[in-house]
């Protein structure tokens, strides 16, 4: 083949680093499932709520409310957030219980209705991305942060059930726990991640949605895995059908 003068092959593109989206409403189980699912596949793990918790602790202890959309937002852009060996850090003091306080939830969920506290945490999810792969939960993984994902899970369950799985998370930290108060709360809680104009909670594709109700957290984890082969399988077979190059779509 010729090489001088005409126009060059393009250089195939590599695959781009592969990223599980876990999405999902309050206690549907996001959490441990994306855990399970990174170390069964050697994957990087982000808990994208995470941030927006330690945003909100770290906005009531500078003194700035929750309402502040634009003060938030400056705390979000400067928060000295780590994740060193899997704890969670803000300026170097281990915070991991202390975002879990219903407080923080409440206030969480404040804070990330405000797109400018969203836009200062885009880059900071984004940098997770990094071989060989990563899962990630949250509310708009597949939607808005890694819509190239190659897998999109919406993992649900009832509003009854998943109360049931907190209370009892709950009553074995030895914390106090009233089932009708946790359901009205997540019941509130679904009602505002949904509601809210940017970055709603959505199912998207009617294919992502799995619903955990009377499955084992081993049963759903094998679902995940099942359908990562099949979309890794998928996407291969679409690679090589498209030969002469695979170019990255955005
Ligand atoms: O544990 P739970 O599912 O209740 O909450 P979380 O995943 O730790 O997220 C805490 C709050 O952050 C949620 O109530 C959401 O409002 C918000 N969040 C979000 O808006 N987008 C994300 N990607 C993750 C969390």
């Amino acid at each position: 083949m010729s090489t001088g003068g005409g126009s060059r092959a393009p250089v195939p593109m590599p695959p781009p680093v592969p990223v599980i989206a876990i999405d999902g409403p309050t206690a549907s189980g996001k959490g441990t499932i994306a855990q399970r699912v990174a170390d069964a596949l050697g994957f990087h793990y982000l808990d994208s709520g995470a941030l927006y918790r330690v945003t909100a602790l770290a906005a009531l202890r500078a003194g700035v409310a929750t309402t502040e959309a634009a003060a938030v937002a400056a705390v979000a852009a400067a928060l000295p957030v780590a994740f060193p060996g899997g704890r969670i850090e803000l300026g170097g003091e281990d915070v991991g219980d202390a975002i879990r306080a219903e407080s923080i939830s409440e206030a969480a969920s404040i804070v990330a209705a405000h797109p400018a506290v969203r836009a200062a945490l885009l880059d900071r999810q984004r940098a997770f991305r990094k071989a060989p792969g990563l899962v990630s939960d949250g509310r708009d993984m597949g939607s808005v942060v890694f819509p190239d994902a190659v897998l999109k899970v919406f993992l649900t369950a009832s509003a009854e059930i998943r109360a049931q799985r907190r209370h009892k998370q709950l009553m074995e930290k030895g914390l106090a726990a009233n089932l009708p108060a946790i359901l009205h709360d997540l019941r509130m809680r679904d009602a505002r991640d949904s509601g809210r104009a940017v970055a709603p909670l959505q199912a998207g594709a009617p294919e992502a949605v799995l619903d955990s109700d009377g499955l084992t957290i081993e049963q759903v984890v094998a679902i995940v895995l099942e359908r990562y082969d099949l979309a890794v399988r998928v996407q291969a077979s679409g690679r090589s059908a498209g030969a002469g190059g695979s170019t990255l779509q955005g």
